[in-house]
């Protein structure tokens, strides 16, 4: 009895070692084959119940038998993995056989929401717009200036605190990163014989970061030299350039102010975009400290010392200037209250202009 299930064992594994291989050769796909190999080795597969069954063998014998399934067993596992290697190549090589590289084929779509000018730089093309309207041209500067430049032509006394390290980026001696955009008007007067009407958008430079301020921003400057400017000439310019900024009806204020590049100076104020209440009224908000009014630019009739600095006659000529941040522009046109959401590039923020 005992030895009859040595023999039933013997020829079991007998059988199942020639026959294997065919088994798996037989098998077309990855699938069918670990169905296959799993009816041999799974957890119920005949080589899993072969060897429960090495009780009934005799003693002496299942040593024996013990070692014959665990040969049978690396050689069923040797068989599958050859197998599997054939099968996974063969369907690669089907792969690229039916489907060869297409050359023509288009590139991968573009996100659903495609790339766009950021807000400063539509600001820009906006204001850019307005002033070539009135006969303005644009005309470029350098990020690194001489110190002149951006200060002594421009009326600042040496001593003048905008003038200290604390405020400015120095390079090397005499030179710094621009502080405004104002030192176009020491380069345009130097360069170029009245009558001129100018505009230079442009970075600017200040050190300077906490939550309302960054080292760099953006200004644009606009300037018009001629025989008999005058302040109306300049509150015409501000006039149009509000309105088409911020519409028909926007409430423009001129504040008297001080700049050493001009005299007189001021600071001009629009109506309050962020409080404005349905019937045109303001209610007066943190952002506008109350105030109903918030601030877009500085300006005024250029200095008579900045004529004689860049050599020319200050009896004979006259004229305008303004200066605005574009950030601040951009962030009074579209109602956004943090300036820092302007540098932080979050698809989120950007996609909504
Ligand atoms: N340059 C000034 C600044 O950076 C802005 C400015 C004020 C420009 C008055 C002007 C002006 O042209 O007239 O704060």
């Amino acid at each position: 009895m005992a030895d009859d299930a040595k023999e039933a064992i013997d020829r079991a594994l007998a059988d199942l070692g020639a026959r294997f291989p065919a088994r798996f050769a037989a098998a077309a796909t990855e699938q069918a084959l670990r169905d296959e190999n799993a009816k041999i080795s799974g957890k119920k597969g005949e080589l899993t119940v072969l060897l429960a069954g090495i009780g009934k063998a005799p003693k002496a014998a299942r040593r024996a038998i013990g070692e014959a399934v665990n040969e049978l067993k690396a050689a069923v596992e040797a068989g599958f993995q050859a197998r599997l290697a054939e099968i996974t190549r063969a369907a690669r090589d089907l792969d690229l056989g039916a489907r060869p590289f297409d050359l023509t084929l288009p590139g991968r779509p573009l996100p659903a929401v495609p790339g766009h000018a950021h807000p400063i730089s539509i600001v820009r093309e906006e204001v850019i717009d307005v002033f070539r309207g009135l006969g303005f041209a644009v005309f470029d500067g350098p990020d690194v200036e001489l110190e002149e430049n951006n200060f002594g032509k421009l009326g600042f006394p040496p001593d003048h605190p905008a003038t200290d390290m604390h405020d400015t980026f120095f390079t090397t001696a005499g030179h710094l990163l621009r502080t405004h955009t104002s030192n176009i008007q020491v380069r345009a007067m130097a360069t170029t014989p009245p009558p001129m009407a100018f505009i230079a958008p442009g970075a600017v430079f200040r050190r300077d970061d906490d939550l309302t301020h960054a080292p760099m921003f953006h200004q644009l400057e606009a300037f018009l030299v001629d025989e008999a400017v005058t302040f109306a000439h300049l509150k015409g310019v501000l006039a149009e350039f509000a309105e088409r900024l911020w519409g028909p009806n926007t409430p423009v204020r001129l504040r008297p102010s001080y700049f050493p590049f001009v005299e007189p100076g001021a600071e001009v104020d629009i109506g309050c975009v962020f409080c404005k209440q349905a019937d045109g009224t303001r209610a007066g908000c943190g952002l506008c400290k109350h105030t109903g009014f918030i601030e877009i630019l500085g300006c005024g009739m250029i200095d008579p010392v900045v004529f004689t600095a860049a050599g020319l006659d200050p009896e004979r000529w006259t004229g305008f200037a303004l200066g605005m941040g574009l950030e601040r522009i951009a962030m009074l046109r579209y109602g956004i209250p943090n300036i820092r959401l302007m540098f932080e590039n979050d698809p989120r923020f950007l996609g909504q202009f």
